[in-house]
């Protein structure tokens, strides 16, 4: 390493707070005077990863990763200790990372540059004769032209080559212009993604112009909204439309409201509530949640009136107790969006706004309760014991309110909800009960069949290496009910039932990034065991017998196979101990 980047790596470690990074991924308790966290690089549920502020570095008791800020990115990430580092420096030190990193940096200014030209096309199609549906459109919403200012809003022509066109008289390259995620091949011309669209410029809180929104200004033409595809500076997972109008607001304050919908957030600041957001037509991520975090300590989740919006709601509301932020929300009489509401004249003092947990607690029992259906009320309860240890796990005094308010609802005794919740929580300093009947790997696998539905379709090739039949029933319960978790209880009898409820009261959390090479290797490591033990059963009838000796040797080539292709892990001491 040149001498530069060493001296850069020396200052970085010094400045950068290594608990701030390590809890956007994985969430983190203080116990005595160090930081704990469940490790998020071997299956395991107690908190065996320990965070020295003091020493800025990690360790695992568990499987002994340990390392400094630019090691946990690099694990985490599953990126070189360079991707790491130049990761790290362009979030915290974005004038010293130009230095180092010429190359991607000005393929990043190149795509920000040419959005700034399509963006000034955009705004001049609006204006002139092109654009005046558009401009019929937006009027017919009542966005005030103040508004197509503040948003840059613009219009993208019929015409698909006209602006690829352009911006090749003014000398940017083909490759330039389609690493936007704008403009792409057609033979041997470019094409403009959107046409006749309504468009809306997508910020990085920087208010550099990352990527596009638009909308069709025909109602038949589904999808109603589309975006440019991701780049090396829009990832839709990161990014929210409406930040870089509502940063200084939302700074300022602490506070923030997040929507649904572009008009949602534009309507919203018009009507004076600057400090609104919204994600591009995706669930909130915990990416989003961990930058929001940094900013603010107040969110307002606003969500259209309808079964959908409340649903969603649910879902923001766990991700941000997961986070430590308690968020409210506000609700809309059924059927309206925020936009709809503003523009007929509804003020924020208007729109019911409620604690989050209360929210959540009283969507899960309200009609069970009304409707008296004791089943659906013990669902409803385990739904807010999960709830409650949530908080629980932040602030034992902010639950303990919980527990009052929602007990009396119920009209139990708060005391025996609170010893409840209190199980619950996860168990930081005492050790999760171990199942001695079941290996951890095959729990491991059934945990993220349940908190991550999409690893259904990675676990079903190696379901022939799981020993526990309830494992295997409570996977073939999950994957029929689709991931849906009450669903695949009510399908399960009695003792998968309980096998399932306890792993989902039990809780885990798997980072947003890396998450599959986790369970790649856990599921290859359950096979390389299962196929070892076989292969020690076999060994020596196979020298007699010529069908097991086929098996044997059929063994041993899905082993070599197994161990020969692992996952891109750089733990080198994994592999050194299996051998
Ligand atoms: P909605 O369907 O609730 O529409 O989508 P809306 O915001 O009320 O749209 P208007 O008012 O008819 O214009 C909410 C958000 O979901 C995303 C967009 O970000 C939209 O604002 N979305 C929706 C898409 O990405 N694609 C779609 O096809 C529809
Ligand atoms: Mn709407």
């Amino acid at each position: 390493m040149e001498a530069v980047k060493k001296i850069f790596v020396r200052e970085l470690l010094e400045k950068i707070d290594i608990l701030e990074v390590v809890s956007e991924y994985i969430s983190v308790k203080k116990i005595g005077k160090d930081w704990y966290a469940v490790c998020p690089f071997h299956p395991d549920t107690k908190p065996s990863l320990r965070i020295r502020e003091d020493k800025k570095i990690f360790n695992c008791f568990g499987c002994g990763v340990g390392g400094n800020v630019i090691t946990f990115i690099s694990k985490i990430r599953n990126i070189s200790f360079l991707e790491a580092l130049s990761f790290l420096a362009e979030r915290y030190y974005p004038d010293i990372y130009v230095e180092i990193n010429k190359e991607a940096y000005s393929q990043k200014r190149k795509i920000i540059q040419v959005n700034a030209h399509i963006l000034m096309l955009l705004r001049k199609y609006l204006k002139n004769k092109d654009g005046k549906l558009a401009r019929d459109y937006l009027n017919s919403r009542q966005v005030k032209e103040e508004m197509w200012d503040i948003f840059a809003l613009g219009f993208a022509p019929a015409d698909p080559y006209l602006i690829p066109n352009i911006l090749l008289k003014e000398g940017f390259s083909q490759d330039e212009l389609c690493s936007t995620g704008n403009i792409k091949h057609t033979g041997d011309s470019l094409m403009f993604i959107f046409r006749n669209k309504i468009m809306f410029p997508i910020n990085n809180p920087k208010g550099e112009i990352i990527a596009f929104g638009g909308r069709t200004l025909d109602e038949t033409i589904q999808p109603k909204y589309i975006n440019s595809a991701e780049s090396s500076v829009f990832k839709k997972r990161e990014s929210f439309f409406g930040i870089m109008q509502a940063l200084d607001e939302m700074r300022l304050y602490g506070k923030c409201v997040i929507v649904e919908g572009y008009f949602d957030v534009i309507s919203m600041h018009q009507a004076g509530l600057k400090n609104t957001i919204s994600c591009l037509g995706t669930a909130l991520t915990p990416s989003h949640v961990g930058f929001l975090k940094r900013l603010v300590s107040d969110v307002v989740i606003i969500f259209d009136g309808d079964d959908a919006g409340r649903k969603a709601a649910l879902k923001n509301i766990d991700l941000f107790l997961k986070s430590g932020i308690i968020p409210k929300v506000g609700i809309l009489p059924y059927g309206e969006d925020p936009d709809s509401f503003v523009r007929k004249g509804g003020t924020m003092e208007d729109v019911s706004v409620k604690d989050g947990v209360i929210f959540a607690a009283e969507t899960f029992l309200d009609e069970p309760i009304r409707k008296k259906d004791t089943v659906g009320i013990s669902r409803a309860i385990s739904q807010v014991h999960l709830l409650l240890s949530l908080v629980y796990n932040e602030s034992e005094t902010q639950a303990e309110i919980y527990v009052r308010e929602i007990s009396e609802k119920l009209g139990i005794s708060p005391s025996v909800l609170k010893s409840d919740v209190r199980k619950l929580a996860r168990p930081y300093q005492q050790p999760s009960r171990k199942r001695a009947d079941i290996p951890e790997y095959e729990l491991e696998i059934l945990r993220f069949a349940i908190f991550k539905k999409e690893s259904l379709k990675y676990i079903s090739e190696y379901e022939q290496y799981i020993s526990s039949e309830e494992v295997v029933s409570a996977l073939r319960c999950v994957r029929e009910a689709d991931g849906n978790v009450e669903l695949a209880i009510s399908l399960a009898d009695e003792k998968v039932k309980k096998l399932i409820l306890e792993v989902v009261i039990e809780g885990k959390d798997y980072p947003e990034i890396g998450w599959e090479e986790l369970l790649e290797s856990i599921l290859k490591r359950l096979a390389i065991e299962k196929i070892r033990k076989e292969l020690i059963q076999i060994s020596k009838e196979a020298y007699r017998d010529p069908i097991k000796r086929q098996r044997y040797f059929a063994l041993v080539k899905k082993l070599s196979f197994l161990e020969g292709v692992k996952p891109k892990t750089k733990r080198g001491e994994d592999s050194g101990s299996e051998k």
